[in-house]
């Protein structure tokens, strides 16, 4: 392992890092993924005896943090390991038979080394039982600040409100090198304003795309962003999503589906960036229009706000559709506020 501060050290394997805190106290932080579990024993075992060794933290149980846990263990089953209630739980299904445990409570301090060792939630960072660790002026991340991991803005944002109240002067990220004092200042202004309403729409025939123009127009004050689904590439089109206000979707039926461009769209969307995101839907058929109430259904089971029922149209728009969809659009406008 390599000495990277007084007292801790680090062990990379895979583009991971674990590392161990070495005092009085013997503390492991995190792991690698199971396939360098003898590489990662052996580089333990030559700077702190397995025996010698207290706890273990597991930051976020995702295999390649706790994939060597079970070699750990084997070393030496007296370890405790120490994780969040849903960190408790998920390592309880990755490691066959029991192991000690110690609840590692939001907020919670002990005191190691002489030290404070202290446990902060992050949900979503990138499992729901992701902590950080602080002990002394080092902060373990795990997979936050890893350069690599992509989270949801919204979680994001509470993580780093909770990160801020922590004293810290050095983050050890569970990937990538550690960042000095002012290292993730770039990641703390992160924020993305929120306030384009989004309208995507699918259309082969031109009643879609005129419904989109009549909603763009209704919507008040209300800053919009307009794409026909045949002009953007999806990962753009997804990125928009996931950072929009509002989502309004246009969607025509085609040979009984919604167009399969929009449902790698909305596929390459982000969950948790999107629950409870306000979405209005509406769109031109012939008949079922199968497509928009597919794509309804799918948005509800993702949590979407859907608004109301679609407002479906009957091939092309009559000047009654038009003053209803109006009507439909200013009230959605109305709803988001
Ligand atoms: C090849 C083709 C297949 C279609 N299949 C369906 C269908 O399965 N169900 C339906 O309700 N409408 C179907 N329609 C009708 C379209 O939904 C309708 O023409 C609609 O107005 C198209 O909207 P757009 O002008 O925005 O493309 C189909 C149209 C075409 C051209």
């Amino acid at each position: 392992m390599e000495k990277i501060f007084e007292g801790i050290y680090r062990f990379t394997a895979g583009g991971d890092n674990a590392y161990l805190i070495k005092g009085e106290t013997n503390v492991l932080i995190d792991g690698v993924r199971e396939e360098y579990a003898e590489e990662y024993i052996s580089a333990v075992a030559k700077t702190a005896p397995f025996s010698d060794i207290k706890y273990i933290v597991i930051n976020h149980s995702e295999p390649n943090r706790s994939g060597t846990l079970r070699a750990v263990l084997r070393e030496n089953p007296d370890i405790t390991v120490i994780a969040s209630t849903a960190g408790l739980k998920f390592l309880s299904d990755l490691i066959d038979g029991g192991f000690h445990s110690m609840l590692a409570k939001d907020g919670m301090e002990m005191e190691i080394n002489g030290g404070k060792m202290k446990f902060t939630y992050v949900p979503y960072m990138n499992w729901p039982d992701s902590m950080v660790t602080l002990y002394k002026n080092a902060l373990f991340t795990c997979d936050l600040f890893d350069g690599e991991s992509e989270f949801s803005e919204k979680y994001i944002d509470a993580a780093v409100e909770e990160i801020k109240k922590l004293d810290y002067k050095h983050i050890l990220p569970g990937s990538g090198d550690f960042f000095g004092e002012h290292g993730p200042t770039a990641v703390f202004s992160v924020k993305n304003k929120r306030d384009t309403a989004l309208i995507l729409y699918s259309s082969v025939y031109g009643t879609t795309r005129e419904m989109a123009e009549i909603v763009e127009k209704s919507l008040g004050g209300i800053k919009t962003e307009m794409y026909d689904i045949a002009d953007i590439d999806e990962i753009t089109a997804a990125e928009k999503i996931n950072k929009c206000r509002a989502l309004i979707l246009g969607v025509n039926t085609i040979n009984g589906d919604a167009p399969k461009k929009l449902w790698s769209i909305i596929g390459r969307t982000d969950k948790q960036s999107n629950k409870g995101k306000p979405c209005m839907m509406f769109g031109s058929r012939g008949w079922g229009g199968e497509g928009l109430y597919y794509i309804e259904h799918h948005l509800k089971m993702l949590r979407y706000g859907v608004y109301k029922k679609p407002f479906a149209a009957s091939l092309r728009l009559k000047d009654a559709d038009r003053a209803a969809l109006k009507k439909f659009a200013a009230e959605f406008a109305e709803h988001i506020g």
